[in-house]
Parts: structure tokens; sequence; C-alpha cells
């Protein structure tokens, strides 16, 4: 599962493992430098670090950052404190906060060899816990860096590397560009390639590990919606047939279960609001969703959130069964 600000929270990396099928689930990126003053002031922990000392592992750790000393005691600390499965460095995110105003993220990409000091610092701190890095192709058409960006990151001493392939320019418009994603793989000895971007379906899935020399592959927003896509990839990828789709009321105990933990970070004020994001990803594809999602955009109180979702499962139930019984 992808990295993804705002959403793979701890109720969202909970639901995901209890899906099963997924390899490796990362947290929210974090802030580098905010990590850094927040340990030296003794400050609260920040929120996407919520329940990472219990929760169960394989999980990685992301952090955005362009000081290698900061970078490199913030990492250690992490591993330390919290031992992570993996330190992940962002050099992909092309959001102004972070590329423009830090000079971070996907900023980096026009300097493989400030990526290459930069892992070769975090691989130093964090030994024998591996580092692993999340790129673009460059930060643009004209400027394709990630040749040389993942040999700086192998020499480094990196564990594996990811490649979202769009440019920073692209942000999000166009198309994913796998050729350019396994050209990647002749520039690397050693390490795993991690393929990612616009991979919507199971088939999606299964047809990148067959058409394209990558060692891995990494979904983001279609697993938003569909949670237990990489139940289904899994299985078919053992070539065991793709399971259904799950049934209404499961998805209802989901949609429950995420709202409860959101609850238990935020309490039920703030969990309701959150909900607001949240809720319509459960009940994406289905009749009457966009209903549901305006509804719950309405409301900032838990009993009438609850209200909602149970009128809009009960009616969609009635409506299931109704559909299902045989004409006569
Ligand atoms: C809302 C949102 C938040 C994201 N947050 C992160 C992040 O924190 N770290 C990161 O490396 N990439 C982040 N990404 C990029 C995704 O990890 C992924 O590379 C991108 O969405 C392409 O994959 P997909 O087509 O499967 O979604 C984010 C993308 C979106 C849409």
């Amino acid at each position: 599962m992808a990295p993804m600000a705002g959403y793979t929270n701890y109720a969202f990396r909970h639901l995901l493992r209890q899906l099963g099928g997924v390899g490796l689930l990362y947290t929210e990126m974090l802030s580098g430098q905010g990590l850094f003053h927040r340990r030296r002031y003794r400050k609260e922990l920040p929120e996407q670090l919520w329940r990472v000392k219990e929760e169960d592992r394989p999980l990685a750790v992301q952090v955005w950052e362009n000081d290698p000393g900061r970078l490199a005691e913030v990492a250690a600390w992490l591993v330390e404190e919290f031992h992570v499965s993996l330190i992940d460095l962002n050099f992909g995110c092309p959001a102004r906060q972070v590329a423009q105003k830090a000079q971070s993220g996907a900023y980096l990409l026009q300097f493989p060899e400030r990526i290459g000091v930069l892992v070769e610092r975090v691989v130093a701190a964090c030994r024998p816990t591996p580092v692993t890095a999340k790129i673009r192709l460059g930060p643009s058409q004209q400027q394709i860096t990630a040749p040389a960006v993942v040999q700086a990151i192998e020499q480094a001493g990196g564990a594996a590397v990811t490649v979202h392939g769009r440019t920073t320019q692209q942000r999000f418009g166009g198309r994913a560009d796998w050729e350019a994603i396994a050209r990647l793989q002749s520039h690397l000895k050693r390490i795993p390639l991690i393929g990612n971007g616009d991979i919507r379906s199971v088939s999606e899935a299964v047809a990148a590990f067959g058409q394209w020399p990558v060692d891995g592959v990494m979904i983001g927003r279609a697993a938003l919606r569909r949670p237990w896509l990489f139940r289904q990839a899994a299985a078919a990828l053992q070539g065991q047939p793709i399971l259904p789709e799950p049934a209404l009321p499961q998805r209802r105990q989901w949609l429950l279960e995420y709202y409860v933990l959101l609850q238990e970070q935020h309490g039920p004020e703030k969990a309701t609001l959150l909900m607001r994001r949240y809720a319509p990803l459960f009940v994406d594809g289905l009749p009457y969703a966009r209903l549901f999602r305006s509804q719950v955009c309405r409301t900032n109180r838990p009993e009438e959130f609850l209200r909602l979702v149970d009128e809009f499962f009960s009616a969609r139930l009635l409506s299931a069964a109704y559909q299902s019984e045989p004409i006569s």
C-alpha cells in the first residue's frame, strides 16, 4: 500500500491488516524537521505516529527532509524508539509546502548526489534497519533524473526503491509511464524496484508483474476505495480465483470499526468531522453513495452520523434482498 498523507492512518492500516494480502504498510509522510523540533522541545508526538509502537509489523515510517544530519538523527530515533521495520525517504512529494517551501521531497530529484548523501547518512544511522526511498521519474519530461537517482540510492546502501511513474511537473496529471519505470531496472544491480502509478484493479496489478520487470507493485488511490484489492490480488497472483467483492454488512462493519478507531484517536466530535472524508470511501460505487456523502458532510454529531450509516445500509440491504428474490 502506498503511503498517503491524510489517508494511511492507523485506522486504515488496521483495516488493511484485517483484510490481508498487503505486503508492506507505510505511515503517512512525516516532516523530519517537525519531528526534530518536537523531540528537542519535548512536544507531543505528531498524530501520524499514533499507535505506531504497538502496531503489527511490518511497518514503514516515511519521512521527508533535506538536511542529512537532521534526517539521520530523527530516523535513528524512530528506529530506536518505535522499532519500525524500515525507514522510507520521500523524494517524490510535489506539494508546495514540501517541494518548494522546504526544498525537500520531489525538489531533490534535481540533485541525485544530494539524495545519495541523504540515503547514506540515514543508512549509517539506522543500521541494520533497512532504508528505502520513494521517487518520481524526475523534475520534468525534459529532465528525467531517475536513472541517476536510483543508482545513487543503491550505491548509498538503500534497500529498495519505489518509483511513481510521473514527473514532478505532472503532479497527478497524465498517465504513469511504466515503460520508464521498467527501464530503471537496468540501472540497478542488487536492490528491488517497486513500480507505482495508476493500478486500478486486480487484473492491472497482476498484469504489471507479468508485463514489467519490477520486483513489487505499490497501489495507492484504488485501494482507498477498495481496500480488499490486496487480498484479491494476492489470491490472483497465486493462481487462485479472484474473491468476490465484499457484501454490504461487511462494508458497514468495516466503516463502523474504522470510526471507533478514529474516535479513540481524536474523540467523537473530531472523528465525526473526519468521517466526512473517509465514510464516502466505504460506500464508493454503491447506489445513492453521493446522497450519503452529502448527508455525512452536513453532520458533526456522532449519533446522527450513526443514524445515517444505519439508514444507508439498511436501505441498501433491503433493496439487495429484494433484487435477489427469484422472479416468479
Ligand atoms: C491524497 C494523496 C496523498 C499522498 N501522500 C503521499 C505521501 O505521504 N507520501 C508519498 O510518498 N506519496 C504520497 N502520495 C502519492 C502516492 O503514494 C502514490 O505514489 C500516487 O498516488 C500514485 O499511485 P496510485 O496511482 O496507485 O494512487 C499521495 C497521493 C495522494 C493522492
